[in-house]
């Protein structure tokens, strides 16, 4: 799988110092708040597992499930829902976890939803955010890193639905994403 990809951006032990100083200030800001996390999956598992594990509050979780990418590296704009009822979070406060901030349209049209259940608060934490111009825009509160905009598996990240469980996060080689697309 290695020879997949390009080059390597973050190796494990990046990640994890990373997520030590995400999880200190998630803990720091929601101490004494009704805390609901809503992952985001699949690409969140390995993130949401590694980063909550590092947050020693009374915490809900909850996981949500949405098709947009259509198993290609291009996003459609259109997302489908897979669940037909939301979590209950009327009055707490909610804590939305993803793996990567790219066009904007899934956390946006997640957003939407869960503002219309009523919660006191939503912010939205994201392990990587691509720099570029997004076609909806999401304010991320939390971002583990900024990146190119180019496109990363590993780590929970997929390329049709590969590549997840790689321990570390690269660059795939467009070469591969160019053959898949033809
Ligand atoms: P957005 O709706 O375009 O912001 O994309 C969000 C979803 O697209 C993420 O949750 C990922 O599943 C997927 N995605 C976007 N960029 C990448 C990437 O570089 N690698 C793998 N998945 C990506
Ligand atoms: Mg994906």
């Amino acid at each position: 799988m290695q020879g997949d990809l390009e080059r390597i951006l973050f190796d494990e032990a990046t990640i994890l110092r990373r997520l030590d100083e995400m999880a200190a200030k998630i803990s720091e800001d929601y101490q004494k708040q009704d805390l609901t996390v809503i992952a985001v999956l699949n690409g969140s598992l390995m993130f949401m597992a590694d980063l909550l594990r590092r947050i020693p509050l009374p915490l809900k979780l909850d996981c949500l499930s949405v098709a947009s990418y259509h198993g290609r590296s291009q996003t459609s704009g259109e997302v489908v829902f897979k669940q037909v009822a939301l979590p209950d979070i009327v009055d707490r406060h909610v804590l939305l976890l993803d793996d990567i901030l790219d066009s904007g349209h899934t956390l946006a049209a997640i957003r939407d939803k869960l503002e219309t259940a009523q919660p006191r608060s939503i912010r939205v934490c994201v392990l990587l955010s691509k720099k570029k111009v997004r076609a909806r825009h999401v304010d991320a509160d939390y971002v583990g890193f900024d990146i190119e905009d180019e496109f990363v598996v590993g780590y929970g990240l997929d390329f049709m639905e590969q590549y997840r469980n790689l321990p570390f996060i690269g660059v795939l080689r467009k070469d591969l994403i160019a053959a898949s697309a033809s």
